[in-house]
């Protein structure tokens, strides 16, 4: 197949070149709003731009990694927010090509108790998750059958994230507060680009909305925790706080566990730890 993959500058979009390698027998065009090495310049909000790419290069599947990730800016500019999350989904969707797309757990209220089910209701809290769903909504009108992937806690070696943010704060403070009333599940962007492999290499096209993380739970704090032992950082003392206390711009969910079932049953595969994950993002750190 002539798979292209859109926003590969960033972390999902990076892993997905590497996993590439192993996976040969597709020929891959790795796109970006912003130049870099092989890389072409897609915006994929530019519908004239995207049709005269799919045509060009006989695209057969779309791999949608490009969005507007920062949740605090988005409240501030939810136009824009809305153009890259929503409005390309109808120009990505519109190509009469297989597309795999990933939205997220903002889609959820975050009120939940339990793992978070694809049939459960939305309900997002923020402009970002509002434009997100949104995006599930138009890519699905004009895509029935197309395969959404919503993750959650993404991390990599490649771009900025929490992992890298908390290695280095740790290597600067002696003291740092960190929630512990946000509880989620850590994913290695490695991991998600293996799970978008397994849903590009079933023997059968299987559309619908999945849930994928890594497994299990923890809270950003008990994450810190063990991001500070894996980098051997001894000296910078971790203490849980309560999101009050960080006095966040936009309310981040408290539970945002997604129930990964459907995924696991529907390709057959079991789905690493997230302490796992992490220990072999950092080994390459
Ligand atoms: N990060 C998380 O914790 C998280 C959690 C749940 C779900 N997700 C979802 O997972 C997916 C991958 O996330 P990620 O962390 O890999 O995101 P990321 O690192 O922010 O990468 C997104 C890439 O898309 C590019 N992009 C932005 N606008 C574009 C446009 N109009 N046309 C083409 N490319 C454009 C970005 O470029 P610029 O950087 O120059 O804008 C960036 O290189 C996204 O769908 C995201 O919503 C992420």
């Amino acid at each position: 197949m002539n798979i292209l993959i859109t926003g590969s500058n960033g972390q999902l979009g990076n892993e997905m070149r590497v996993l590439s390698k192993q996976h040969p027998n597709h020929r891959y065009f790795f796109a970006d709003v912003v130049e870099a090495e092989n890389v072409y310049i897609l915006d994929i909000t530019d519908s004239k731009v995207v049709s005269n790419f799919v045509a060009a290069n006989a695209i057969d599947l779309i791999v949608n990694c490009a969005a507007y990730t920062n949740v605090d800016k988005a409240e501030e500019d939810e136009a824009t927010a809305l153009k890259i999350n929503a409005e390309a989904l109808t120009v990505l969707g519109g190509q009469g090509v297989r597309v795999i797309h990933v939205s997220t757990d903002y889609v959820f209220s975050g009120d939940e108790h339990v793992p978070c089910r694809e049939t459960d209701p939305v309900a997002p809290r923020t402009a970002y998750g509002r434009t997100k769903y949104e995006g599930e909504k138009r890519l699905l009108a004009v895509c029935p059958d197309a395969v959404i992937l919503r993750t959650a806690w993404l991390y990599s070696t490649y771009g900025n994230n929490f992992v890298k943010t908390m290695i280095r704060l740790g290597q600067e403070k002696e003291s740092l507060g960190v929630v512990f009333d946000q509880i989620g599940t850590p994913t290695y962007a490695a991991d998600l680009a293996w799970a978008i492999f397994t849903v590009i290499e079933s023997p059968v096209w299987r559309p619908g909305i999945y849930h994928f993380t890594n497994e299990g739970v923890c809270s950003w704090y008990d994450f810190t925790i063990a991001i500070h032992e894996l980098a051997g950082i001894k000296k910078c003392k971790v203490r849980p706080i309560l999101s009050e206390e960080y006095q966040y711009k936009t309310p981040r969910p408290h539970y945002s566990v997604l129930d990964k079932t459907k995924f696991k049953k529907t390709f057959g595969v079991e789905i690493p730890y997230w302490l796992d994950g992490l220990k072999r993002c950092i080994a390459k750190l």
